[in-house]
């Protein structure tokens, strides 16, 4: 069965093998060094002083069969001495513990986060943010069930077991092999299933992931779907995914139950060995009636951790899949940033040559050459599709070129310190992000500490009083999710001053092909006509009558310059400017 969903995702973060990541995950967990020693330590106590339980047991059985009173009580103090130290330990046990999960889950949860901001952009156009967030949620969380509740037990049932073992083989050799003639059986059956159990939980984690990626979408297209009456389809669409998911877990459970009941025959058969075994003995007086005793208890202790085990192998399986798909986010490619050179100023141009960007198979800029000049103003036109963003995008250090260099002042671009190069070139975004909270909150983001008075000089400075009037919360206006409750124009605005607030350089403008009212269209270029003043503008329009601020024009057609020239020139050129701004051009 063919989905789709989940092809992309897995060829970008692919999952690591199972034998590395149990062994990250090792290291994730001895990171905490004091809590995790305190975690491996009560946990032994609580397991050895469980396992010294029948052995106290069988010797108080012979203690009454000897009818000797002393020491019976000797074994009732210890019996209770046990019971005490196994109170306080489990108590360490079960807090350090949760420490120990907790602990490694936010470590992975905060570099997995880190690195998501330090990945190309090119990454988000690859996996989608709904798979991103499952990873960091869903599957974080079947980690920390498995830290949290199965981790203690397979620690304290692998001491159980290795001193059950001791135990048994000290009291009687040849009924200990007796009960370990089993072992071999349940070994083979265990790495037969091996694979099968891995490959069934990275299904059930790809599934829920294609949930909630879809789910995410959907929500945040909620508008489109009802608008164009799609809901059935996108129900469609999330029931079939959901059946996906159904599926996988019922074969998870399945698979998980059929090799739990195996195992449980496995150990009945070992018991009923030592059963027969130790009877015979018994009769023959080679062992007493308590050695007997505490050897059948001994068996049950060390199968039934054995029977745990094998049921925590499935949640470890799920757990350790889950692990593998948060480590591949962090493992992932982060920005090649190596450049050092601060930028305190701009001072004399920008330069682009022979730029060549590709995505994948198609060609977005072709040796592009074009050299902007401190203090001017150029626009970037073109048909849809021409390369304009990505030119924006190259600009502004979010896309390296494939091809050819891009140069500032005169240093290459990829020597630059990222960070100090974007305190002087700022963009004002064709989709302006807007979080929720207010207008206010909103621009503070680009610069903090800035106060609502400063913004406020700013708006009357750049003439955009008349945008914000509607609003009678004025700066403190909520915005909505994604800005829903702001115009087109309000939302430009809000963009325009994140930009103005970092007092920069160069802006660049890369303006969205939505329509806006001409009132708030008047005030954007004004905007920009006073910023021009003083600073270099990058403008990126299909608005004629943005374009006429620039003092020159670089046309983009097919990933290539096409014409260069003022706005005069094109004018009075035939060719793709004049075919664009046919009735414009006057
Ligand atoms: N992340 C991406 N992955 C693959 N192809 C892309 C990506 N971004 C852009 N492209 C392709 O590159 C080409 C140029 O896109 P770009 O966004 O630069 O166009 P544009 O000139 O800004 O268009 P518009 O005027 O519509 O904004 C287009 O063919 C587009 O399909
Ligand atoms: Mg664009």
């Amino acid at each position: 069965m063919s989905t789709g969903y989940d092809a992309l995702e897995d060829r970008y973060l692919k999952p690591q093998r199972g034998r590395a990541t149990m062994l990250r995950m090792a290291k994730d967990i001895f990171h905490q060094k004091k809590e995790s020693a305190i975690f491996v330590i009560s946990v032994v106590i609580t397991s050895v002083s469980g396992v010294l339980y029948p052995l106290a047991l069988g010797l108080a059985v012979n203690a009454v069969l000897e009818r000797n009173a002393s020491l019976l009580i000797l074994y009732a103090v210890i019996f209770f001495t046990l019971y005490f130290v196994q109170f306080f330990s489990n108590r360490w046990m079960t807090l350090s513990s949760t420490r120990v999960a907790q602990g490694v889950i936010k470590r992975m949860r905060d570099t997995s986060f880190q690195k998501l901001q330090k990945v190309p952009l090119d990454f988000y156009s690859k996996v989608r943010a709904g798979y991103l967030i499952s990873r960091i949620e869903n599957d974080s969380e079947s980690i920390s069930d498995f830290l949290t509740y199965q981790l203690p037990q397979v620690i304290s049932g692998v001491s159980t077991i290795i001193i059950a073992a001791g135990i048994m083989f000290y009291i009687d050799a040849r009924l200990a092999l007796f009960s370990l003639v089993v072992m071999p059986v349940l070994g083979i059956f265990t790495l037969l299933l091996q694979r099968r159990v891995r490959t069934n939980y990275l299904r059930t984690r790809r599934t829920i992931a294609a949930i909630t990626g879809n789910l995410a979408e959907t929500i945040a297209a909620i508008r489109t779907f009802k608008a164009f009456n799609a809901e059935d389809q996108a129900y469609t669409r999330f029931e079939r995914l959901n059946r996906d998911n159904f599926s996988a877990n019922m074969d998870a459970s399945r698979l998980s139950s059929s090799y739990g009941s195996v195992i449980r025959v496995i150990e009945a058969v070992g018991i009923i060995l030592v059963i027969y075994e130790g009877s015979v003995s018994l009769l023959d007086h080679l062992i007493s009636l308590g050695i007997l005793v505490a050897f059948i208890a001994y068996v049950q202790q060390f199968f039934n951790p054995i029977v745990q085990l094998s049921q925590l192998y499935n949640t470890y399986q799920n757990s350790m899949v889950g692990a593998s798909r948060i480590y591949a986010i962090i493992d992932s490619e982060p920005e090649r940033d190596v450049g050092s050179k601060v930028m305190d100023s701009f001072n004399s141009s920008i330069g682009m040559n022979d730029v060549t960007v590709r995505y994948d198979d198609s060609v977005a800029l072709e040796k592009v050459t074009v050299e902007i000049r401190k203090g001017e103003s150029v626009a970037v036109v073109g048909r849809t599709g021409a390369g304009k963003s990505t030119l924006t995008n190259v600009v502004l250090k979010l896309k390296y070129p494939d091809g050819g260099s891009v140069t500032v002042d005169a240093a290459d671009l990829m020597d630059i310190d990222t960070k100090s190069y974007r305190n002087l070139i700022v963009p004002v975004l064709q989709e302006p992000f807007l979080f929720n909270g207010s207008i206010f909150n909103n621009i503070e983001y680009s610069k903090s500490g800035i106060t609502r008075e400063e913004i406020q000089s700013l708006i009357e400075r750049y003439g955009m009083e008349h945008i914000f009037r509607s609003l009678p919360g004025g700066l403190d206006s909520p915005v909505g999710e994604m800005g829903r409750n702001l115009s087109e124009g309000q939302r430009q605005a809000v963009s325009i001053l994140r930009a103005f607030v970092r007092n920069p350089e160069i802006i660049i403008l890369d303006e969205a092909t939505a329509q806006i009212d001409s009132r708030s269209e008047r005030n954007i270029i004004n905007a920009m006509r006073k910023f021009r003043e003083r600073g270099t503008l990058i403008l990126i329009s299909h608005r004629f009558s943005l374009i006429t601020l620039a003092d020159r024009i670089i046309v983009l057609e097919k990933g290539k310059v096409v014409q260069q020239g003022t706005l005069s020139e094109l004018s009075t050129q035939s060719g793709v400017f004049r075919d664009l701004y046919k009735r414009s051009v006057g």
